[in-house]
């Protein structure tokens, strides 16, 4: 478990039993934030940040290192709560109604907390236990999410042997044991080998497709650029922008940059400010140019020049 999270766990905030099915199964937003604002002494972590995370996205956080994008998570997971504001998750309060939150949401911390004498099987059985999983389903439950990340040759190891993307792996399965309708990753690809990334990008999509919600963390832009639906950008506990990436960069007036290579083996690269001036410009090429297009390229990976236009480098 992340550092910060140690020290301030919420467990003993627990509530006596609620009734599963009390919260209304229709929330339009899977995670909603109002100023929601977390301190560790002076060090304002979250600053009165805005979230909407609409259900059935993939919503990618997107910051610089020490930016808040843990604590936000752990805030959503029960684990901290907030200084100030609020925070809903699938329509509860994380802080009051902790289990119904824990029942909804599968939350995958950035590291694997230290498990000394347990086996990877035993790992997810007791996760399983613990979320009152009739014993008799463990062996095809545990078989199944090891098949889904890959880690059924490992059953039996020492979950301590495990390579570091193999834990990112069983920790993963750990967030899906009770199949929750939420999924939140902290940096969920950190670790993992190229093959595992792709891997792990086609499992989010098809998990999506399933209808869960994903809110994943990452630094890997190209990555979330192309699984997100949504993103959000924070700086020094701050929300930055959010909503979907293209429409960010349109707010910003980000110019797009488009690489063309012609015939004759020149290149040139045009700047256009949105869809209708990149297609006038390409009408305008094939038409009006002597010398025949053989490539047109947008080349600004958006999700990067949106980071790093919006985004100061600011360390607290
Ligand atoms: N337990 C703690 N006590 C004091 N300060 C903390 C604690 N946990 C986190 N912080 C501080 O809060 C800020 C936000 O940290 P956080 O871990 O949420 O950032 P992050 O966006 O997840 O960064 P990274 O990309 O490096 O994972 C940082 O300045 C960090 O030093
Ligand atoms: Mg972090």
């Amino acid at each position: 478990m992340s550092e910060h999270v140690d020290g301030e766990v919420m467990v003993e905030l627990l509530e006596p039993e609620e009734l599963p099915g009390e919260v209304a199964d229709g929330p339009e937003l899977a995670v909603r934030a109002t100023g929601l604002t977390k301190r560790y002494g002076t060090l304002v972590a979250v600053d009165r940040m805005d979230l909407a995370v609409p259900r059935g996205s993939i919503f990618g956080l997107i910051g610089p290192n020490g930016a808040g994008k843990s604590t936000t998570f752990a805030m959503m997971a029960t684990l901290l709560r907030p200084t100030a504001g609020s925070i809903e998750v699938m329509g509860a309060n994380p802080a009051h109604k902790p289990r119904t939150v824990r029942r909804r949401m599968g939350y995958m911390p950035d590291s694997l907390g230290v498990y000394d004498n347990l086996r990877v099987d035993e790992y997810l059985e007791f996760f399983a236990a613990s979320y009152g999983i009739p014993r008799a389903e463990w062996p095809e439950l545990v078989g199944g999410l090891l098949e889904l990340v890959d880690l059924a040759v490992k059953r039996t190891a020492m979950v301590n042997s495990l390579s570091r993307g193999m834990k990112q792996r069983l920790s993963l399965a750990r967030a899906l044991v009770h199949d929750p309708e939420l999924l939140v990753l902290d940096e969920p690809a950190s670790g993992l080998d190229p093959r595992a990334r792709v891997e792990l990008r086609e499992l989010l999509r098809s998990l999506n497709g399933m209808g869960k919600t994903i809110v994943i963390a990452s630094h890997i832009l190209a990555e979330l650029e192309e699984m997100c639906s949504d993103v959000a950008i924070m700086e020094a506990g701050r929300l930055l922008a959010s909503g979907p990436p293209r429409q960010i960069l349109q707010q910003l007036g980000g110019a797009r940059s488009i690489r063309v290579r012609f015939a004759d083996g020149t290149a040139e690269t045009f700047t256009v400010a949105d869809d209708a001036d990149q297609a006038s410009l390409l009408r305008r090429l094939v038409v009006d140019d002597e010398r025949d297009v053989v490539e047109f390229i947008e080349e600004s990976g958006g999700l990067e020049q949106l980071f790093m236009s919006l985004t100061e480098g600011i360390v607290q």
